[in-house]
C-alpha cells in the first residue's frame, strides 16, 4: 500500500477506513476486531473517526475494539475530529459548532479516553465554524501537540480563506483537509480549493467518495448521468466501477486520500485495486464533466 507523507511525524495509508457508519454495521466487538485486523493485512492502517459519530459511541466502540485486541492500536493511524456539538433546546436537538481553546482541549481528551488510547495520530477540526478564533483554536491545537495527545493537526470542510487563517495562525502546521468530492460533488473545484491544496501540497482525505452510495442507488440525474460513464469506462478497463471512481479520485495531481465508507471486505478491495488502474488523461475529463455539472470551456 503506497503510503502518503503528510509530514515528518505522519503518513496515512492512501486508502483509509472511515467508521462513520459502524452503528449500522451492527457488529460485536469481536467482529469489529477481525474487520480492523482486515483491514490491516490489507495495508489499509489509517482509521477515521470523530466525536459527533453516533453521538460518540463510534469512537466508544473503536475503543473497545483496542482494548480488546491490543496490537492493533499501534499498527494503525488514528484520525478524530472535534467541533461539532448538539443541544438539547425547546424539545428539539440542535447542532452547533464550537472551537474555542477550552472545548478543543476537553473534547481531545474525552475523545483519547473513550479510544482508549494515549495520543491521536492526526486530529481535526471536524467543520468551519462562523464564531471561530483562529488564534484561540491555534492555541489549542498547538498544546495537544506539545503535550503528546495528537501527534498532527488538520481541518475538515474548510475553504481556503478558513484553512489560511488557521494555518496562519499555527505557523503552516495543518497538514490535511477532509473534504468531500465524487462524481456528482465538485464544490472545491469551484472555491479553487483543490488549486489551494495542490499547490501547497496538502494532500485532502476524501470522504463519501461513493456520494455515500448514491451513485449506485441514487436516481436523480446527476448520479444516472455520471454513472452511465463510469460504467462505460469500466467496461473499457474490465474493472468494476467502483474501482474507476477510486482511480479517478486518485488521479487528480492533489494527492488525494480516498476514506471508505463501507464495511464488506471485498469493497475495499475493489478500491485498492484501483492504485493499479492507469486512466488515460481524457477519461478524467469524461468523469468530471459526466453529470453536466462541470462544463468544459
Ligand atoms: N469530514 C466529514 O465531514 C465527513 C462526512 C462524512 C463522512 N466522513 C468520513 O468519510 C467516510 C466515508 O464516507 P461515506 O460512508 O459516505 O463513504 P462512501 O464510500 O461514499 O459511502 C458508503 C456507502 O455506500 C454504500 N456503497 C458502497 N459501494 C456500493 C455499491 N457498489 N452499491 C451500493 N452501495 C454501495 C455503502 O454500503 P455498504 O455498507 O452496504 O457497503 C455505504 O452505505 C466515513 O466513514 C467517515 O469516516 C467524513
Amino acid at each position: 500500500m503506497e503510503m502518503m507523507k503528510l509530514s515528518e511525524k505522519l503518513s496515512l495509508s492512501r486508502i483509509i477506513q472511515g467508521f462513520w457508519r459502524l452503528e449500522s454495521w451492527n457488529m460485536t466487538t469481536k467482529e469489529l476486531v477481525d474487520y480492523m485486523n482486515s483491514c490491516i493485512e490489507r495495508e489499509v492502517t489509517s482509521f477515521d473517526t470523530a466525536e459527533i459519530y453516533s453521538g460518540t459511541q463510534c469512537e466508544t466502540w473503536m475503543g473497545e475494539a483496542f482494548a480488546a485486541d491490543k496490537s492493533i492500536r499501534n499498527r494503525v493511524q488514528l484520525v478524530s475530529k472535534t467541533g461539532i456539538f448538539q443541544q438539547k433546546t425547546g424539545g428539539k436537538t440542535f447542532g452547533y459548532y464550537n472551537t474555542s481553546y477550552e472545548r478543543v482541549m476537553r473534547s481531545c481528551k474525552e475523545s483519547l479516553h473513550r479510544l482508549q488510547t494515549d495520543y491521536i495520530d492526526l486530529y481535526l477540526i471536524h467543520r468551519e465554524d462562523p464564531c471561530f478564533d483562529p488564534w484561540e483554536t491555534a492555541r489549542a491545537l498547538k498544546d495537544l501537540k506539545k503535550e503528546g495527545l495528537v501527534r498532527e493537526v488538520g481541518v475538515s470542510n474548510f475553504d481556503p480563506f478558513k484553512f489560511d487563517a488557521l494555518n496562519k495562525a499555527m505557523e503552516g502546521e495543518l497538514v490535511t483537509n477532509q473534504i468531500e468530492w465524487n462524481p456528482v460533488c465538485f464544490e472545491h473545484f469551484d472555491t479553487g480549493l483543490m488549486d489551494y491544496l495542490t499547490v501547497n501540497r496538502i494532500h485532502p482525505m476524501i470522504w463519501s467518495p461513493l456520494a455515500g452510495g448514491r451513485l449506485f442507488t441514487g436516481k436523480d440525474e446527476y448520479s444516472v448521468k455520471a454513472m452511465t460513464k463510469i460504467r462505460e469506462i469500466a467496461e473499457r478497463h474490465k474493472e468494476e466501477p467502483d474501482t474507476i471512481v477510486y482511480a479517478w479520485l486518485m488521479y487528480h495531481p492533489v494527492g488525494a486520500m480516498p476514506i471508505i465508507g463501507s464495511s464488506k471486505a471485498e469493497r475495499l478491495d475493489l478500491a485498492i485495486k484501483a492504485l493499479d488502474v492507469k486512466l488515460e488523461h481524457y477519461e478524467w475529463y469524461e468523469i468530471y464533466a459526466a453529470s453536466g455539472q462541470q462544463v468544459l470551456r
